[in-house]
This record gives C-alpha cells, sequence and structure tokens, in this order.
C-alpha cells in the first residue's frame, strides 16, 4: 500500500445554517475571502502539498462548488483588467493540477459520515481531510503529509485553546512529545471542560490512514447524535498510532459570520494595495 497522501476529502455538505438566508442559493465555501472562495483557498493548499485529487462530499444544490473549477475560457478573453485575469488564470492552474471528483452525502448524520461517504473515491490509500471552515497562515498540512510518508502515522494540526472553547471542539489526550510531535493516546470530541484530557484542540487539517473507514462504519453517533471522526480518531490511536502537530500562527475561522468578517478585514488590511486604501477609507468614517 502507497505511503504516498495523493488524495484530500473536502467535506462540503452543510446547509451553511450560519449564513443564511445567504445559504438559500450559495454554498458557504463559495463566499469569497482574500478575493477568492474558500474553496479556491483549500485546493490551492492541497495542490502546494503534492495533492492530485479532491473528493468534495456535496450535498443537494451544492454542485456549484464543481462548477467554479470548470474551464471558462470565455471570462479569461473578455477580461482585460490584468490582475482579474491573473485571479482567473489561478482557477486554471488550479483545474489543470487537480482532478476534482464529487460524492453525495445524502442525509448530515455527522462529519465522520461525511468522510465515509468518500471511502470508495479514495479507496485504500492515505488522504488529507480539510475542513473548509478553517484557514491557516502557513498550512500545517505539509507537516502532517511528511509525518504520513516518513512514519506511517495519521495525525492532525493541533491548537491551544483557552478553556472557554474547549468545548468547541476535538481535545486530544497526549501520551509523549517526541520531535516536536505529539503522539496521541486518544481524543473527544466536545468534551465539558471537567472532562478534557487537554486544552490541545483538533484543527480541521488531518492525514488518516485508509483504515480509518473500517473504525466510522463501526462508529456508533455520538455528541450531538452525529458520526463523529473524533470518535474514529480515538480507535486508531490505539491500533495504528496517531499524532498530532501543534499550530501556533494565523488561524482564520470562516464558519462564523464575525470570524469570516474578521478574516476578510486582516487580509485586506496586510495587503500592500488594499490595506492603505481601506484605512483611509475607514477613517473618513
Ligand atoms: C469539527 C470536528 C472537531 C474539530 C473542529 C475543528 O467540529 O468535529 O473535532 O475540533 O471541526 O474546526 P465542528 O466545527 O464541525 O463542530
Amino acid at each position: 500500500m502507497t505511503r504516498r497522501v495523493r488524495k484530500a476529502v473536502v467535506p462540503a455538505a452543510g446547509l451553511g445554517t450560519r449564513f443564511l438566508p445567504t445559504t438559500l442559493a450559495v454554498p458557504k465555501e463559495l463566499l469569497p475571502f482574500d478575493r477568492r472562495p474558500a474553496i479556491h483557498h483549500i485546493v490551492s493548499e492541497a495542490a502546494s502539498c503534492g495533492i492530485e485529487t479532491m473528493v468534495f462530499v456535496l450535498s443537494r444544490g451544492k454542485e456549484s462548488l464543481l462548477h467554479y473549477f470548470l474551464r471558462n475560457a470565455v471570462a479569461i478573453r473578455s477580461v482585460d483588467d490584468p490582475e482579474r485575469q491573473r485571479l482567473l488564470e489561478e482557477v486554471q492552474v488550479l483545474r489543470e493540477q487537480m482532478e476534482i471528483v464529487a460524492v453525495y452525502q445524502e442525509e448530515p448524520l455527522g462529519l465522520g459520515h461525511a468522510v465515509l461517504c468518500a471511502a470508495s473515491a479514495v479507496g485504500d490509500e492515505p488522504f488529507a481531510l480539510m475542513l473548509p471552515d478553517d484557514h491557516f497562515i502557513p498550512s500545517p498540512l505539509p507537516a502532517l503529509v511528511e509525518a504520513y510518508e516518513s512514519r506511517g502515522l495519521g495525525g492532525m494540526a493541533l491548537k491551544s485553546v483557552p478553556d472557554n472553547e474547549v468545548s468547541r471542539y476535538g481535545i486530544v489526550d497526549v501520551a509523549a512529545e517526541e520531535d516536536g510531535l505529539y503522539i496521541l493516546k486518544g481524543a473527544v470530541e466536545k468534551p465539558r471542560l471537567d472532562d478534557a484530557p487537554s486544552r490541545l484542540a483538533i484543527m480541521g487539517r488531518y492525514v488518516l490512514p485508509p483504515e480509518i473507514f473500517e473504525h466510522l462504519l463501526h462508529t456508533r453517533p455520538g455528541v450531538k447524535g452525529e458520526i463523529q471522526i473524533t470518535d474514529a480518531l480515538h480507535q486508531i490511536a490505539a491500533t495504528h498510532g496517531l499524532i498530532g502537530v501543534l499550530f501556533g500562527d494565523t488561524y482564520l475561522d470562516l464558519g462564523t459570520w464575525e470570524g469570516f468578517v474578521l478574516a476578510n478585514l486582516r487580509i485586506s488590511l496586510n495587503d500592500p494595495v488594499l490595506g492603505p486604501r481601506i484605512r483611509a477609507m475607514l477613517s473618513q468614517e
């Protein structure tokens, strides 16, 4: 079995309730951040880690995520602004680098279930799991890919969180720390503070062995009555070993309205062209 991480699964079947009413018609993964839709950043991040195939897990009505990556020569020809042309060409380059396939999650039964829906598209090989609400600068994925390809160990990005955020995330149980990696002995989904084994939260980048699918098949509904990927990870820690890579740099949460606005503000204010213009406009308010 290959140890190369060639595929990435992107769960994108959610209804985007926090972004209603926009999400009545537009998938939240297409909302723009730094001039490009969130899904563009995900595919671009995957491409820069050597991923060759994206598996989008969709629900009915979210096919526009695929349409975004269709070849669109007419749009490129009809745009004469060089900056816009460059952005359009970026999409084409991604399209040429990446095979994009879609599978459906027909019922909202949880993140673990969404991943299970990708089982036959992934097959018997390791894969990256990328949650499109979470954005990182820089990406923690290369370190996870490297850990899998060199040691055969699956893992995920971790962030140290304050007490009041513990129950929003999957929280890991650490066995040891080795060469900057955490060796994990388990994980709990959204624990109460008193039950949390640490303050290290799972963030939305994982590299997983194909055996996760077998564990997911036997995972019963957990927190919120949903099939949780974290419960299957807990099993993987015991059967195959699992690591965590601490991520300390910029994390942008596009899954909430405040996080989405803040992400756009931070990126725009740091942009050398846009930043000064926005500051000037704000000072005239
Ligand atoms: C999911 C995972 C959770 C993880 C989080 C990261 O939760 O179930 O373990 O910590 O993503 O963003 P969700 O945000 O879907 O509730």
